[in-house]
C-alpha cells in the first residue's frame, strides 16, 4: 500500500541532522501534547487545569484603533473567554494560520507542509530556543558581527565559542565566512549555526544584499549549517523600491541551494504593532520548529493568548493589505527620525566621526574619531554620563568584547530638538577627548618643574 504522507516537491533538508544532543531530552509535556485532542467533537476533556471563565475578572477588552475611523475592536463573550484562557504551545491556530498566510504572501513560500510557524513571547524568545535546538553549550556558534548583544550575551553564558563573522556595507561577508569555514581544524566540533540580523542591522544599521545573501546560502549547503534569520527591522526597510529591497533568505532559499530547511527565520511584532505585547513568530522546518514548541510546552506552556487574541482581532480587521500598509507608514517614520538624525550628525558631528546613514531600522553606527587607543567604553561610562548622553559602546556588540571606538545611537524614541542637543554632546565628548590628550601630551614634554630649596628664614 503506498503512503499517505504529504511528499513535497522541493527537495527538502533534514535538519535533524543537526539537532544538538540535548534537545533529544525534551519530551512531549503531558498535558499540553493532549490539549489539541479537545478539539475532537463529542471530547469530554478532564485534562488541563484551565480555569473556568465564570471566575474571570473582564467581562469585555476594547481597543480603539488610531486613525482617521477610531475604529474599536472589541473582546467579549467566548472571545475573551478565549482571550483570557490558556491555548496551544506553538501559538492560537487562528493567528499561526494568519502568519503563515502573511509569510506565503510576503516571501512568496508555497505551503507544502515542509515549514511551519510557531508563536513566541517575543522573538528573542524564540531565538533562545532555536539555538538550544541545534547548539549544545560550548558548541561554536557563528555570529554576524558586530552583533546584537540580546544574542551573544546568552549565547556567551551558556559556554558557546562566539565566531565572529564580519558584516560590511553589505552584510555578512561571504568571503569572511568561507575563510571561517575552510581554514576550520579538522578535530574540532563545527558550528552549526550562523545568527545574522539581515535588515537594519542591530547595531550597524546596514542590510545583507541578495546576492550576499546568495553566496551565504551557498555556503549553508556546502558547509553544512542552519541560518538564522532575525529579521526584527524586516517591516523598517527605508528602500523605497520594494524590488529593490533585497529578499530573504527564506524566500531564497529554495532558488538558491534547490532545496529547503536550512533557515530559522524570526519576526517580531515589537517593532511594528507592540514591544509590550511580547509577540513574535519563528517559520522554518517543521521538525526544527517542533523542537522549539516542545521546549515551549515544558518551560513556559505558551506565548500569552491575550496579546495573541488582540493582534489577531487587529490582523483580520487590518487584512494582510492593512497590514503591510501600516507597516510601510511606520517605516515612513522611521525614515524621518533616521533623516533628522543624519542631519544632526552631519551639523555636529562632521571630522569629528565617521557613519553610514541606515537602510532599516532604528539604529546609527557610529565611529568616534578619538585619540589613539580611546575607547567609547569609558568615554561614554564616564563623561558620557557627566555630560548627560547615553548610548550603547560599540564594545557591546563585539561577541568577544574588545576596545572600540563606536557607538551605537537609537534615533526611534528621540525628539528632532532632543537629536541635535544629543549630537553636539557627543560632540563635546571627543573634542574633550582630544583636549584631555594636547593636555597629557603637554604635560609629558615639559621638563620636570625644580623649585628652589627653602630658604632658612631669620629673623
Ligand atoms: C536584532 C533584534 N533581535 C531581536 C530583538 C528582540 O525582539 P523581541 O521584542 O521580539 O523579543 C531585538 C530587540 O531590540 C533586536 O534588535
Amino acid at each position: 500500500m503506498g503512503s499517505l504522507a504529504f511528499e513535497p516537491e522541493t527537495p527538502v533538508f533534514d535538519p535533524a541532522t543537526l539537532f544538538s544532543r540535548r534537545v533529544q531530552r525534551w519530551e512531549p509535556g503531558a498535558i499540553r501534547s493532549l490539549l489539541p485532542l479537545e478539539a475532537i467533537p463529542g471530547m469530554i476533556s478532564l485534562v488541563a487545569g484551565k480555569p473556568n471563565p465564570a471566575t474571570f475578572p473582564f467581562s469585555k477588552i476594547s481597543v480603539t484603533l488610531n486613525g482617521p475611523d477610531e475604529k474599536t475592536l472589541v473582546l467579549d463573550g467566548a472571545a475573551l473567554s478565549e482571550a483570557l484562557q490558556y491555548n496551544l504551545p506553538a501559538g492560537h491556530p487562528g493567528l499561526l494560520k494568519w502568519l503563515e498566510g502573511l509569510q506565503q504572501a510576503v516571501h512568496g513560500i508555497s505551503s507544502d507542509g515542509s515549514w511551519m510557524c510557531c508563536v513566541g513571547n517575543g522573538s528573542q524568545e524564540l531565538i533562545h530556543k532555536a539555538f538550544q535546538v541545534f547548539c549544545d553549550p560550548g558548541d561554536p556558534v557563528m555570529l554576524e558581527t558586530p552583533a546584537y548583544p540580546g544574542v551573544s550575551a546568552f549565547l556567551r553564558a551558556d559556554g558557546h565559542e562566539l565566531v565572529e563573522v564580519c558584516s560590511g556595507a553589505d552584510g555578512v561577508d561571504p568571503s569572511d565566512l568561507e575563510r571561517v569555514l575552510s581554514t576550520w581544524p579538522e578535530h574540532r566540533r563545527r558550528p552549526k549555526v550562523l545568527y545574522t540580523v539581515p535588515t537594519g542591522s542591530n547595531p550597524t544599521g546596514r542590510s545583507c544584499t541578495e546576492i550576499n545573501k546568495a553566496r551565504i546560502l551557498r555556503l549553508a549547503k556546502r558547509f553544512d549549517f542552519m541560518i538564522f534569520e532575525d529579521d526584527a527591522y524586516y517591516f523598517l526597510n527605508f528602500e523605497e523600491d520594494p524590488s529593490k529591497r533585497a529578499r530573504s533568505y527564506l524566500a531564497l532559499e529554495q532558488e538558491v541551494n534547490g532545496e529547503t530547511g536550512r533557515v530559522m527565520r524570526t519576526d517580531s511584532l515589537s517593532k511594528i504593532v507592540s514591544s509590550g505585547m511580547r509577540l513574535g513568530i519563528l517559520t522554518g522546518p517543521v521538525p526544527a520548529v517542533q523542537k522549539v514548541v516542545k521546549i515551549t510546552e515544558n518551560v513556559n506552556l505558551q506565548p500569552s493568548t491575550t496579546t495573541q487574541v488582540l493582534a489577531l482581532t487587529l490582523f483580520r480587521h487590518w487584512g494582510y493589505t492593512g497590514f503591510v500598509e501600516h507597516c510601510a507608514r511606520a517605516a515612513e517614520f522611521y525614515r524621518g527620525q533616521r533623516d533628522a538624525f543624519a542631519a544632526a550628525a552631519e551639523r555636529h558631528l562632521r571630522g569629528r566621526a565617521t557613519w553610514e546613514v541606515p537602510t532599516a531600522g532604528m539604529f546609527f553606527w557610529i565611529r568616534l574619531l578619538l585619540p589613539p587607543g580611546s575607547d567609547s567604553f569609558e568615554l561614554l561610562s564616564k563623561k558620557g554620563i557627566d555630560n548627560r548622553i547615553l548610548a550603547i559602546p560599540g564594545m557591546a556588540f563585539l561577541p568577544n568584547a574588545r576596545k572600540a571606538c563606536q557607538l551605537r545611537a537609537s534615533y526611534s524614541l528621540v525628539s528632532v530638538p532632543d537629536m541635535d542637543e544629543a549630537c553636539r554632546r557627543i560632540a563635546k565628548l571627543v573634542d574633550d577627548a582630544w583636549r584631555d590628550e594636547f593636555a597629557n601630551t603637554a604635560k609629558a614634554d615639559e621638563p620636570p618643574v625644580v623649585l628652589p630649596a627653602p630658604r632658612k628664614i631669620t629673623a
